[in-house]
């Protein structure tokens, strides 16, 4: 009858639409011969990076870092620290014991960095850095103290030495003008300076990494490697001396900081982009630049969902045709959205009310294609930082001349701690893609600021006798 028939016209419908959004997701799923490639293109840059000739072009720049060894554990002494580039902006006091009493404390603030300062000037950022730094001190009752400093920048930096570096670009949402090229710790020490309120020791400055691997390493020595998945996406590893050209020295090793974000800028990940990475790109502050991070980090992945969403829309998939305002403004979907709606605990009502809540009217169907587009893209950003890793801990293993290597990677940052799937997806990645390798990973606890704090002891070599 005529109801039969109606049910059949809309039974076809719904799985004409279920075809067009299978399609659209089907771009950024990833074969396993595409995984291997990604690994080796990645291997390739990584020996580009530390090669003298071809280090200038490389799109990783494998940095070298001047830090030669992780912690020994008999750090101690109080430090100050200062953490810019994740998601916050923090001024630390830490307190290292070592001994049988070994410990580490903290003492914290939190700061906000304004748009208009992380894209203002370079002089209004150091001004507004020394003026936290400041309030901090007054807050402590340590203003006449001088402790020693360690300044974690979680930006590409080409280090001559622990504590001077010449900050290459900019990543993630900073912009200020009259910062690149120049050294960030004449900038603050400049800053410090013009306040003329205080003195500070500079004596270290970090990448978020390597303050990520040597926090994990001074609980378990096998942590030789340091992760972030956040706001950006890097890593850093032990490498040997002799193979890092650009750096003096043949004897033992140093940690470098891969600076992997930028893998991409030399086209290699061309053929798994999709015209999504390419939009978010163009909205970006920094066109063409960091590509793999921009298909792997928390600043990227809710822009990519959005682009698709914008998309499904547009072409009556989605939201009844409806594109609003909402899903026009950049970056409504924070890391901790995506991770909501793909908690396997959620029934698709709370979905529902997770989009409501971002001014999103959703129908249940929609709440479901929403949460695969979510999970396709996440799944992805997982599988790319696997194969990266894969290539890492390959390297090292090489390097080692041995069979099989166990090796430990200290982890931090919101998309990989917050998420409900992305660790198991990058750990199964490795493991598949690294079968010789036992890889372990674990959680960092504060570590730019922990790790800040022991690089300057192990700086300052303020460490009891072996
Ligand atoms: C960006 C920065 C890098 C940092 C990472 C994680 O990729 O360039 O230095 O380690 O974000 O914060």
């Amino acid at each position: 009858g005529k109801g039969a028939a109606m049910v059949t016209a809309v039974a076809r419908r719904l799985k004409a639409q279920r075809w067009e959004v299978d399609q659209t997701l089907a771009s950024f799923v990833l074969t396993t011969e595409q995984l291997y490639q990604v690994r080796d293109r990645m291997r390739r840059e990584l020996e580009n990076g530390l090669r003298l000739e071809t280090h200038t072009t490389a799109s990783v720049k494998m940095l070298p870092t001047y830090v030669y060894n992780t912690p020994s554990g008999r750090e101690h002494g109080n430090y100050l620290a200062l953490d810019l580039g994740g998601t916050n902006f923090r001024v630390l006091v830490v307190k290292i014991r070592s001994g049988r009493r070994r410990s580490v404390r903290m003492y914290n603030k939190i700061y906000a960095i304004p748009l208009e300062i992380m894209q203002g000037t370079g002089e209004e950022l150091f001004d507004h850095i020394v003026q936290c730094i400041s309030d901090f001190l007054d807050y402590m009752g340590m203003k006449n103290t001088r402790l020693p400093l360690g300044f974690t920048f979680s930006f590409p930096c080409r280090q001559t030495g622990i504590d001077k570096g010449i900050l290459v670009c900019w990543t993630k949402g900073f912009k200020a003008t009259d910062c690149e090229g120049n050294n960030v710790v004449e900038m603050l020490r400049d800053a410090i300076k013009r306040k003329n309120e205080f003195d500070l020791d500079i004596v270290a400055l970090v990448n978020d990494t390597v303050g990520t691997m040597m926090t994990c390493a001074y609980e378990d020595p096998r942590c030789e490697i340091g992760l972030i998945v956040g706001t950006g996406s890097n890593m850093c590893y032990m490498e040997e001396m002799r193979n890092i050209e650009t750096a003096e020295g043949d004897e033992g090793r140093m940690c470098i900081n891969t600076e992997w974000g930028g893998f991409g800028e030399n086209r290699e990940l061309d053929d798994v982009r999709t015209q999504f990475d390419r939009e978010v790109d163009q909205g970006s502050l920094n066109v063409g630049k960091q590509i793999f991070e921009k298909m792997t980090s928390g600043m990227y992945l809710g822009e990519i969902v959005r682009q698709i969403l914008i998309d499904l829309t547009r072409r009556g998939l989605l939201f009844r045709g409806h594109i609003t305002e909402r899903l026009k403004t950049p970056g409504i979907f924070e890391t901790k959205f995506l991770s909501q709606i793909e908690s396997d605990r959620l029934a698709l009502l709370q979905v529902r009310s997770i989009l409501q809540h971002l001014g999103l009217d959703s129908t249940c169907d929609d709440s479901i294609i929403v949460k695969e587009v979510c999970g396709t893209v996440s799944r992805r950003a997982a599988q790319l930082c696997g194969s990266g890793m894969a290539a890492i801990v390959e390297k090292i293993r090489e390097n080692r001349g041995l069979d099989r290597l166990e090796i430990t990677v200290g982890v931090d940052g919101t998309l990989y701690k917050l998420h409900p799937h992305f660790s198991s997806i990058l750990k199964e990645t490795v493991r598949q893609l690294a079968p010789k390798c036992d890889v372990s990973f674990i959680l960092s606890e504060d570590g730019s600021g922990k790790g800040a704090a022991l690089i300057t002891a192990v700086a300052r070599s303020i460490c009891d006798r072996a």
